[in-house]
């Protein structure tokens, strides 16, 4: 698996759930039975390969000879490679009905994890496991801009996997999600960024997912807009699905994970009850700037 971007979705949900609530850990915490795993990253490695810049890490602080100067003009046509790790071994397990929250930095490595848990990225070392259908909300998924709100619905709802007399059936509730109104027959290159990231998010919950991660998504809606997300997360949590919710907002997250991971520089530094994880998060950045 190592090195691709495929997602192996035939593990059902035996081969890691059978041992569940029988170790001596379910014994010492009987709060609540663990839903079976839904999705397993275990140290997960990911990076991204930049082009041009200066190599990182790589400075002397003196300046090379002429000679290799001149050899490295001749040679350089893209400049030097980079790799920039972005995801440094991650490892956790959600299960079903669960929801968690994702904290941590401005380039901490959320948007990277989320979207190599998604498939949508290669990693280069450790696995993902999921089971079921993933969707991923965020800021970048890919809506034609060029064709019209409704043009987008089939072809968003085709790609889910939906039958054309399936997304026709849904369109009405699509268009009512999304608040749009008329502008559903004009090309997406008249809406305002809220407007699309809000259809986004329609296609995209038109088939309740059995993963749903959210990039920051929510923060672009309205009050009446993140209501109706609010209701769509507990949908598929009440489907025995998992949410994943990446957001700056301690709020978002307090009222709707029980679970978080902090991360910083691509590692895990916590993953415990939302609370906590929120306290000692910002007890340390708090201490930071103090
Ligand atoms: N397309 C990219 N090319 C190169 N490096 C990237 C790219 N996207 C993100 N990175 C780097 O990966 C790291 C993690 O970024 P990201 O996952 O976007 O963090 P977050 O979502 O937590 O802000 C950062 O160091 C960032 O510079
Ligand atoms: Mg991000």
């Amino acid at each position: 698996m190592a090195g691709t971007n495929e997602v192996d979705f035939s593990l059902d949900g035996e081969v890691f759930g059978a041992g569940d609530g029988t170790g001596p850990a379910a014994a010492a915490a009987p709060a609540k039975p663990l839903g079976n795993p839904t999705l397993v990253v275990d140290h997960l490695h990911v990076s991204y390969r930049v082009f041009g810049g200066k190599r990182l890490g790589a400075s002397t602080g003196f300046k090379p000879s002429l000679y290799r100067r001149l050899f490295e003009r001749a040679t350089r046509s893209v400049g030097a490679v980079s790799e920039v790790p972005a995801v440094r071994g991650v490892s956790f397990v959600a299960r079903e009905g669960e929801s968690i929250g994702i904290i941590g930095r401005n380039g901490a490595g959320k948007s990277t994890l989320l979207r190599a848990m998604a498939g949508l990225m290669p990693y280069s070392d450790g696995a993902v496991y999921a089971q079921g259908q993933c969707a991923l909300l965020g800021v970048n998924a890919a809506l034609l801009t060029g064709l019209t709100g409704e043009r987008n619905v089939m072809l968003g709802g085709l790609a889910l996997g939906l039958s054309r007399a399936e997304v026709k059936a849904r369109f009405d509730s699509i268009v009512e999600f999304a608040d749009l109104a008329e502008f559903i027959h004009l090309p997406m290159s008249a809406y305002s960024s809220g407007m699309a990231a809000r259809l986004r998010f329609a296609i995209s919950t038109a088939k309740v997912p059995d993963i749903l991660m959210i990039d920051e998504a929510l923060s672009t809606g309205d009050t009446a807009f993140q209501r109706r997300s609010r209701d769509k997360i507990n949908q598929v949590r009440a489907q025995a699905g998992t949410v994943f919710l990446v957001s700056h907002s301690a709020n978002a997250i307090r009222s709707m994970c029980e679970r978080a991971l902090w991360l910083d520089k691509g590692q895990l530094v916590m993953d415990g009850p939302a609370e906590a994880v929120l306290e000692a998060y910002n007890r340390a950045y708090n201490d930071a700037a103090a």
